[in-house]
């Protein structure tokens, strides 16, 4: 193991305290010693669970020992925060979406060049189980070419909670799933975004969006469908990927699903007779024999959120002569991609039909 990292997180709110707890239990390469939050309840729970509470904002990034931040505040405040924290010589790690728009990244991804510090994006849904198994059908070509990816998380509670609801802070659900949800696609599927067309809705709130259907066509043909939404009582599977050898589905977070393709050992006889189903005379839609289907299992995958605060020691290893040099996982380029993405999205709901892009 290479040199322990001292750590601090700024926004000591949901998930500032998650970042602390996981780092304390799981990563020993980094050691969470402090936190910073506007909120005084916040700063005395951090106390409270053993950190160092910093009175400002100033005090924490003017104290030498810490080496690496966490940025867990609402969205609005990520890109002036990160750019202190880089601009303080620390290394950063910042909460998704890493800002409001593609232009404010850049900003963002200046000051990390200008001051040559690690800056980064916890994009942990790249470790989640679900998507790797797709990921993994794909990329082992167990469903041959993927043509039709659908993704998807549905809930009901309907109204985003809290600072979720404002505009101002960057709220709604295109920029807390939707980041999610692209980030995985772009990662899955490496090739350029070159359509997007997207349609928001505001059912619990005039100021943000809260359920969303959109579509983005990658360079090679391969389209998808990525909806997230708050007011649905009758879910979609997660996953729905039609590949040219096979048709994937993963259910739910559970990830009890299954991979249905064609028992090339049976026997198909196509008649040319009209055929009377359900669906009325149709040949096309006509019940297939059973037998002639194969089912197969997900893929088994083991995939832990950890490895990203993994590959930040690493990567803080190898800078610092520690350990080989290493490379980021999430890379700022590839969230500027995703931001590019977002504000087509955004942009293609405001003027009302896709947009061809080239990202
Ligand atoms: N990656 C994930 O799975 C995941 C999950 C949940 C939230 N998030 C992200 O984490 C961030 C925080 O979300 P949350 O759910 O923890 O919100 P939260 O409201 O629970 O916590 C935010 C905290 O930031 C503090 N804060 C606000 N402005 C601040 C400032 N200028 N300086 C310092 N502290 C400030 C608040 O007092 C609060 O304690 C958001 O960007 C959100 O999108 C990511």
């Amino acid at each position: 193991m290479g040199k322990t990292y001292k750590h601090a997180v700024i926004g000591y709110g949901g998930m500032g305290s998650w970042h602390h707890g996981n780092i304390r239990d799981r990563i020993p390469q980094i050691e969470c010693i402090g936190a910073y939050d506007i909120r005084p309840e916040a700063l005395e729970r951090a106390k409270a669970n053993g950190l160092h509470a910093y009175e400002s904002i100033d005090a924490l990034l003017s104290d030498k020992s810490i080496d690496l931040v966490t940025v867990a505040t609402p969205n609005n405040f990520h890109k002036p925060l990160v750019i202190a924290a880089l601009e303080a010589g620390k290394n950063v790690v910042c909460e998704k979406p890493v800002a409001l728009n593609a232009a404010e990244l850049e900003e963002m991804i200046a000051a990390s060049e200008r001051t040559r510090k690690l800056f980064s994006v916890h994009q942990n849904r790249r470790w989640d189980r679900d998507y790797r198994i797709i990921k993994e059908a794909i990329d082992t070509g167990l469903i041959g070419r993927p043509y039709f990816i659908e993704s998807r998380v549905q809930g009901s509670r309907g109204s985003m909670f809290g600072w979720r609801g404002y505009k101002v802070n960057g709220g709604g659900m295109v920029l807390d799933w939707g980041v999610h949800l692209i980030d995985q696609l772009m990662d899955m599927i490496r090739e350029k975004v070159v359509a997007v067309n997207a349609d928001l809705n505001y059912i619990f709130s005039g100021e943000v969006d809260d359920n969303v259907k959109l579509t983005l066509r990658f360079e090679s043909g391969i389209s998808a469908i990525v909806e997230f939404s708050t007011n649905c009582f009758i879910n979609h599977p997660r996953w729905h990927v039609s590949g040219t050898a096979a048709t994937a589905v993963v259910d739910d977070w559970s990830c009890k699903g299954r991979i249905v393709k064609l028992n090339t050992d049976a026997k198909m006889e196509w008649g040319e007779d009209i055929v009377y189903t359900e669906a009325g005379p149709t040949r096309t839609m006509a019940p297939r024999p059973k037998e002639t289907l194969a089912e197969l299992p997900l893929p088994e995958v083991h995939t832990d959120w950890s490895d990203y605060y993994k590959n930040i020691a690493a990567v803080l290893d190898g800078r610092c002569g520690e350990g080989p040099e290493t490379e980021l996982i999430v890379k700022p380029q590839q969230c500027l991609r995703v931001m590019r993405v977002i504000d087509a999205v955004f942009e293609s709901d405001r003027i009302g039909h896709g947009l061809q892009v080239n990202i």
